[in-house]
């Protein structure tokens, strides 16, 4: 048949699938062409694979994925322009090797979005401006970064800012995972009510959504959803996956087959119940991104539980539509 999740979700909210270049060509772009209508750069976005030194871009693998998406009238997320992990060592220390003042690391850091934001944003509809910037230890607010140990809380609102002033057109994303955990929700709410008590131009929260077979409960997502919608705040999904290499499976019984048989069913169930709830809340929720195309390349097989396999997304390893796929479209 002709339609593709893009179709079925045409009156929802657009979906989206994370890539790198090798999935530009082929049978997956082909796949990718069916059934999405927005990317998001899996790595080629990040700081530390576009600016890996102080003078030099490599702006070669995000300028692909740009050219395909306008060339096939995809949307496009940026991600991300200010994160704890895959920032370049350099960003962080001064021409002596000592570790950089705050303002030269948020002239640094402006910088760096001015130029990313200003070269995309023609194509990038919505930026991930500042990811995972929240503590998961219940004993601290933010975590302890280098952002926060040299610029303080403040460079959070800085890099807000700096993306504004680089594209005043573009949605700006908080986005982070274990939102619906309720500790880490609560600090996550606080810190955005804050930016937003201050003025500061942000558009959403993007909830990353790596989930599993047993987590979250419908009420759980609900309640998350509603308290950032109360903010005004859009809500987006940013990088679904449904994680069946997860404790539950790996205790269970059964040979590899049997086990594996159960989880797709249980994996189509959490699929399902999750996608009632977006459609439920589509006034808010203005995308949803899956991380990775298909069980082929999930990030997840790069954190194995006990080296099983995971099983996380709508097509298997050879491109084919899983029984969690007509748990979304069905309806
Ligand atoms: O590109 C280098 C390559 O040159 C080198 O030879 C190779 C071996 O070291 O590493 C390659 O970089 C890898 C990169 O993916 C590109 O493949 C990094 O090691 C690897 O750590 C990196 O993993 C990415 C991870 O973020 C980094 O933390 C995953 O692909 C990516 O799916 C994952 O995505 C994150 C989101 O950005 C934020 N939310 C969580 C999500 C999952 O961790």
């Amino acid at each position: 048949d002709t339609k593709g999740l893009k179709d079925y979700y045409k009156n929802y909210f657009p979906i989206g699938v994370a890539v790198n270049t090798h999935n530009l060509t082929g049978n997956e772009s082909k796949l990718i062409l069916k059934e999405f209508n927005s990317l998001t750069a899996e790595n080629d976005m990040k700081m530390g694979p576009i600016h890996p030194s102080p003078n030099r871009y490599n702006w070669r693998n995000a300028d692909s994925i740009v050219r395909f998406a306008q060339k096939h009238h995809l949307k496009l997320r940026g991600h991300n322009l200010c994160w704890y992990k895959q920032t370049p060592d350099w960003i962080f220390v001064d021409h002596y090797g000592n570790t950089v003042s705050k303002d030269s690391l948020l002239r640094r850091l402006k910088s760096h979005i001015a130029t990313v934001v200003d070269r995309y944003k023609n194509s990038v509809y919505a930026w991930d401006v500042v990811n995972e910037a929240v503590s998961d230890k219940d004993t601290s607010f933010l975590r302890n970064s280098k952002w926060l140990q040299i610029c303080g809380e403040d460079f959070i609102d800085s890099a807000f800012c700096y993306a504004h002033e680089a594209d005043p057109h573009a949605q700006l994303f908080y986005n982070d995972y274990n939102i619906i955990n309720p500790q880490k929700r609560t600090k996550i709410y606080r810190l955005l009510k804050g930016l937003l008590n201050k003025g500061i131009p942000i558009t959403g929260v993007g909830i990353q959504a790596h989930w599993s077979l047993t987590e979250p409960t419908r009420e759980a997502l609900e309640t998350t959803i509603k308290l950032f919608a109360s903010l005004g705040l859009k809500v987006q999904i940013t990088e679904l996956d449904i994680s069946t290499s997860h404790r539950w499976n790996a205790q269970q019984k059964g040979s590899l087959v049997e086990r594996k048989r159960i989880s797709d069913s249980l994996e189509a169930l959490k699929y399902k119940m999750v996608f009632e709830v977006f459609r439920k809340y589509k006034k808010y929720i203005n995308g949803v991104t899956f991380w990775n195309l298909s069980d082929k390349y999930t990030w997840l097989n790069h954190y194995p539980l006990r080296g099983m396999r995971n099983y996380p997304l709508l097509f298997d390893t050879l491109l084919n539509r899983k029984a969690a796929y007509w748990g979304v479209v069905n309806w």
